[in-house]
């Protein structure tokens, strides 16, 4: 057992076991995979280096064919459960191959945004998508061994990871080409910063969630400490409501005026 796949492992066992979440993250995938593909195909208009263009154009179409193969099969479990509600727009919600919110940097794959494309250069966007592609194959590898018992999803999942593989291939080929060009220091940097900018959004999901945690905490504190005791304090200690009798008889002679 991989410790560092464990946590990974363990929350998604849930995904697979309850029909339900299966459908749903099916086209969660789908809809994550389509954002990359397009994500790629936006980036390709910046993109001069011939070669690299080839690879980008192939890397879109494979990420639009796993988003088709993911939604097809989400489509067929549908068919035995239409009552199942569909995922909202937001599918980052649900899974998120990145493991952090959908922000101006970072896509649901990960990817930097194909603004960054144009802003950073050719080194910077490869170091992006070679370390999400690796992330991107360690999950789907967890996936696929959690979903032997449907044969269906399973080779979906195994078509899928070997694209995954030349996606990591062709990205840590073009890292080691600029390495033996005497860029080194840029692909170094760009990996640094590829790594720090996951680090940040994983840094913000955490501390998002936290907060949220802390919010809770405080309301039931102030909940059970000031709301509680002070609504049985008012109760017992105001007079009964409604109608009561006067304490003494009022004597009509003393009302000379209503003023
Ligand atoms: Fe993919
Ligand atoms: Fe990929």
């Amino acid at each position: 057992m991989n410790i560092f796949t464990f946590p990974l492992r363990f929350r998604s066992k849930t995904l697979w076991s309850d029909p339900a979440r299966k459908i749903q993250t099916l086209e969660s995938f789908s809809q994550t995979e389509i954002d990359a593909g397009e994500s790629i195909l936006r980036a390709l208009k910046y993109v001069n280096n011939p070669h690299l263009r080839e690879h980008l154009k192939r890397h879109a179409k494979d990420e639009l064919r796993h988003g088709e193969l993911f939604r097809k099969r989400a489509q067929e479990l549908r068919k035995h459960r239409p009552s199942i509600a569909s995922i909202s727009n937001k599918p980052d919600r649900l899974y998120n191959l990145s493991r952090g919110n959908v922000d101006a940097e970072l896509n649901s794959h990960g990817f930097f945004t194909s603004d960054h494309f144009e802003k950073l250069g050719e080194i910077m966007y490869v170091a992006m998508l070679n370390i999400a592609e690796k992330k991107a194959e360690k999950s789907f590898s967890i996936h696929r061994d959690l979903i032997r018992n449907d044969l269906k999803t399973y080779a979906i999942f195994e078509k899928i990871l070997k694209d995954e593989r030349y996606h990591v291939s062709y990205t840590s080929k073009f890292l080691q080409q600029w390495r033996k060009e005497g860029r080194t220091k840029q692909v170094n940097e760009a990996l640094s910063f590829a790594h720090g900018s996951r680090l940040l959004n994983t840094l913000t999901r955490i501390s998002s969630r936290f907060g949220e945690h802390i919010g809770h905490a405080i309301l039931y504190i102030v909940y059970f400490t000031i709301v509680i005791p002070f609504a049985l304090l008012s109760k017992f200690s105001c007079p009964s409501k409604g109608w009561s009798s006067p304490t003494s008889k009022l004597d009509a002679n003393q009302l000379h005026s209503q003023f």
